[in-house]
């Protein structure tokens, strides 16, 4: 049944093994900067807000939930990655398993993931530029600091500086200026360096009072922060879209997806311990730049401009990095027949899918202008929620389905942990909002007349070359 059809396994090692020029320089070490600077950006920097004000201080507990549910995917995904060391993410590990109509659902609840997230990671970045350029007296017109609606009682039609840095990014992208390892090093070192210096400076101005009421909106409020504040994990996946350039990716790749995202959770827990703790949680209603707040509120404002200037180089990394992994699984699923060609059009100047680029970047750029940052980030976390769950699937049809399969790291406790996995985010999704139900519905339902309409004839299993 053409539904069901799979790419063989075997046939991606071997392709694995011999058919990429891409240098194999990566390490564990390179692997986990690579992955936190993917993680930390919009969702500890601003997401905080908006989930210690729908769970006030139990918002810790919201993160902790976030990272169980991360950590039991993260698992799963270390197993498929170090199995197939393949860029193209989920998707070409679900090609290979659960077969083609559940790997183009994936791919296209990624695009949610990576293209949104992109949008959204721009929006929290204007948040903290704009309060730079505050700092310097320079204010843009109301209208276009933010989208029409974000902001109640403003009337904000356009998020300029959203559009612009993700324009930007996407030209850097487009001409080839891959995100050199040295300058991720150091951008990670740089937002690192904030947060501990936020959790070593604040934790001295933390008022413990701040903690009581624990729970105001009881564990409702705490679930529904986590499927908010579930975003600021997001980005651990992008270590396996580096997974033909790594030296040892059987044993890197697990590592580095494992280690990124145990660093960033223990900091995450801590940090909203500590800003829950300075700042009474009512007070971070409708705030777009939380930790300045926290810094304001402790008489700190001297660190404030340190954190805007972490902030805004540390999300610059999170939109290239995800704007990049847009572009390069609409390569994989364009080379597969599931998209048209130009999704995979290599420019010969510079080496890039150029005009693929240009598209998706603008998409991103006018979603980032027009959609507030609440809307993306929920959008965001239900399409990842979803593609976690079947991946975290695709562990335990594999399990059964082909056990002698050589693999270089075996997620724990199967069927277990990949149960609790999506347990986990299937719960998670229930917290969101109807709206995005029925956006997200909506985008499946599009999805599936496009692979009825286009993908399952094009594709090269259908009409192999
Ligand atoms: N985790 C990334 C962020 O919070 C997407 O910006």
């Amino acid at each position: 049944m053409g539904l069901m059809r799979k790419k063989s396994v075997q046939g991606m090692l071997a392709f694995a093994q011999t058919s990429q020029g891409l240098r194999k320089e990566l390490t564990a070490f390179d692997l986990t900067m690579l992955g936190i600077g993917a993680i930390i950006g919009t969702g500890i920097f601003v997401l905080t807000g908006t989930g210690a004000t729908v769970a006030g201080p139990g918002l810790v507990l919201s993160f902790v939930i976030g990272a169980l549910a991360c950590g039991f995917a993260a698992l799963c995904y270390a197993e498929f990655a170090a199995m197939l060391p393949i860029s193209g993410s989920t998707y070409t590990y679900a090609y290979a398993t659960l077969g083609e109509l559940v790997a183009w659902i994936i791919g296209w609840d990624l695009m949610l993931e990576y293209l949104l997230a992109s949008s959204a990671v721009s929006v929290g970045w204007s948040g903290y530029f704009q309060s730079l350029l505050a700092g310097f007296g320079i204010t843009l017109p109301e209208a276009l600091t933010a989208a029409a609606g974000a902001v109640p009682g403003k009337d904000t039609l356009f998020n300029l500086p959203a559009f612009c840095i993700a324009m930007i990014i996407t030209g850097l992208l487009a001409f080839g200026i891959k995100e050199s390892k040295r300058i991720n090093n150091i951008v990670v070192m740089i937002k690192v360096a904030v947060v501990v210096l936020f959790i070593v400076i604040g934790m001295w101005h933390v008022k413990p009072v701040n903690w009581s009421p624990a729970l105001p909106y009881g564990f409702d409020g705490v679930f529904h922060g986590a499927a908010i504040v579930f975003f600021s994990f997001l980005g651990f996946d992008a270590v396996t879209c580096a997974a033909e350039e790594v030296k040892d990716p059987a044993r890197d790749i697990p590592r580095g997806v494992i280690w990124s995202l145990a660093i960033c959770s223990l900091l995450y827990v801590i940090v909203s311990a500590i800003m829950t703790g300075i700042v009474p949680y009512a007070q971070f209603a409708g705030i777009d730049h939380p930790v300045s707040l926290a810094l304001q509120v402790a008489k700190l404002d001297w660190f404030a401009g340190f954190v805007d200037l972490g902030a805004i180089l540390g999300m610059m990394t999170v939109i290239l990095v995800m704007t990049y992994g847009q572009t390069r699984i609409l390569l994989a699923m364009s080379r597969d027949g599931l998209l048209p060609k130009v999704f995979s059009d290599i420019n010969p100047k510079y080496g890039t899918p150029y005009k693929a680029t240009w598209m998706v970047g603008t998409v991103i750029a006018l979603i980032a202008g027009f959609v507030p940052l609440h809307t993306l980030a929920e959008l965001v976390n239900i399409g990842t929620l979803a593609a976690f769950s079947l991946i975290a699937l695709a562990v335990i049809v594999l399990r059964k389905r082909e056990p002698d399969l050589p693999r270089k790291f075996y997620c724990p406790a199967v069927p277990y942990v990949p149960a609790l996995a999506i347990l986990f985010c299937v719960f998670l999704m229930t917290q969101l909002s109807a709206l995005t139900w029925v956006f997200f519905v909506g985008w499946l339902l599009i999805g599936l007349g496009v692979y009825f309409g286009y993908s399952r004839r094009n594709s090269l299993l259908h009409k192999p070359r």
